[in-house]
């Protein structure tokens, strides 16, 4: 029998909910991979729909497939380290299974790091002629975040943002210990934590429109990348969930300063108390709401249990109020009365205490579903001399 090695290129594809996907995804690129020496490595996070089942037939009749499931955790950038960290290869390339990410430019990347390139990130580009994939808001959003990026990190990459690269796998594994399996943007991540110099190539594609399921990310999203760039910018002091809590608090001060003006508006300075109190229900609704979707994505609370979920936060974040201006009072009097100090510092302690009572309680981890049945103990190892 004939033994080979491990392959020279893994692609992984971080799935939730691609079933119908991951036999497309794979007949496409034993097209386009066919003169070169791959697997497809699907990480799939137990997704109700069966993406993992359906890896793993495809995998009884081809090794160019196998596929992670992992199990009680969430989360893309986790799944696309794993995916990373489980391969032997010198080339490791992202890809996202829905469809969106053009697959015909691999061989292009993979030439890239076969002519001494470290990185080579597939970048979305526009073509009138085709339909897009990218909402206006979104290409807004992505041109934002990249340009930050730039100031931010040195680095000129065009799109930071993109779920599609190849890379040495060695750099990879290097940094893997730091990288954050939080959040969206592992291309980000990894930008970020590389030692400096990586040669860098860029190849330009087309983002197609998804044709099964549903995107799992939305705009607000951007969020999360402000978040990393914060941890970062921080020395990784600050963690990324804190720092997308912290905006997603400051976001809420311009609901609630919006909602107070309109109602003063309409109604009087007189009505200030009441004007007051409802711009404060708004506010925490929207943060409620934000943090649902993107802060603490993996937990969050659907349907009717939103409602649930407000009322765990409102209880939070009043005590996280009460906090605040106790705080902040009795600064102002100990530092003869340095409002601003006061004022700064109570927020702090109001803002930490809201994240950390909000972590614990509001959003707590799932935990571990039923008890699983014990394993039969395994037989003993027989030595072979
Ligand atoms: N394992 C796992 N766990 N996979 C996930 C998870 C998760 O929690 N969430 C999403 N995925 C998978 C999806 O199944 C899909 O294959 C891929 O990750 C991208 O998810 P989409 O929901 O399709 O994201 P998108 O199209 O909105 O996002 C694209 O743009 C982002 C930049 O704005 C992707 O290209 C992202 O990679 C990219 O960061
Ligand atoms: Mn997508």
């Amino acid at each position: 029998m004939i033994v080979a090695g491990s392959p020279r290129l893994s692609v992984i594809a971080p799935t939730y909910r691609e079933a119908a996907n991951v036999p497309v995804l794979f007949e496409r690129l034993k097209k386009v991979l066919a003169d070169l020496d791959w697997e497809l490595i699907v990480v799939d996070d137990d997704s109700p729909d069966g993406t993992a089942d359906v890896a793993f037939a495809l995998a009884r009749e081809d090794r160019r497939i196998r596929c992670i499931r992992r199990v009680n955790r969430l989360g893309l950038a986790g799944a696309v380290i794993e995916g990373i960290l489980s391969s032997s290869a010198d080339f490791v390339a992202v890809i996202d299974a829905d469809l969106q990410h053009d697959e015909k430019i691999l061989p292009r990347l993979h030439q890239a790091l076969v002519d001494g390139a470290d990185l080579a990130i597939g970048v979305r580009v526009e073509d009138k002629n085709v339909e897009q994939g990218l909402s206006p808001a979104r290409q807004r959003l992505s041109h934002a975040g990249a340009e930050l990026f730039k100031r931010m990190s040195g680095l000129a990459v065009s799109d930071p943002m993109s779920g599609f690269f190849m890379v040495r796998r060695h750099i990879v594994a290097a940094i893997a210990p730091r990288l954050s399996p939080d959040g969206f943007k592992i291309l980000a991540d990894i930008l970020l934590c590389a030692p400096p110099g990586i040669r860098i190539v860029e190849v330009p594609y087309v983002f197609r429109k998804r044709q099964a399921g549903q995107s799992k990310l939305s705009a607000v999203v951007g969020l999360d990348f402000l978040g990393l760039i914060a941890h970062h910018a921080t020395a990784g002091l600050l963690p990324i969930r804190f720092a997308l809590f912290a905006t997603v608090g400051a976001s809420g001060l311009v609901v609630h300063l919006a909602v107070l003006k309109i109602l003063i508006g309409l109604y009087g300075a007189s009505e200030f108390r009441a004007a007051q109190f409802v711009a404060t229900l708004a506010a925490m609704t929207s943060n409620f709401l934000i943090n649902n979707e993107v802060t603490y994505r993996e937990n969050r609370y659907r349907g009717w249990r939103k409602i649930l979920g407000l009322w765990a936060f409102m209880l939070v974040c009043s005590v996280g109020a009460i906090a605040n201006i106790d705080i902040a009072s009795w600064l102002y009097y100990q530092s003869q009365q340095v409002w601003w100090l006061a004022g700064i510092s109570g927020a702090l302690v109001g803002v930490v205490w809201n994240y950390a009572v909000s972590s614990a309680f509001v959003w707590r981890k799932r935990r571990a579903s039923a008890a699983r049945v014990a394993p039969s103990p395994a037989s003993p190892p027989t030595l072979v001399s």
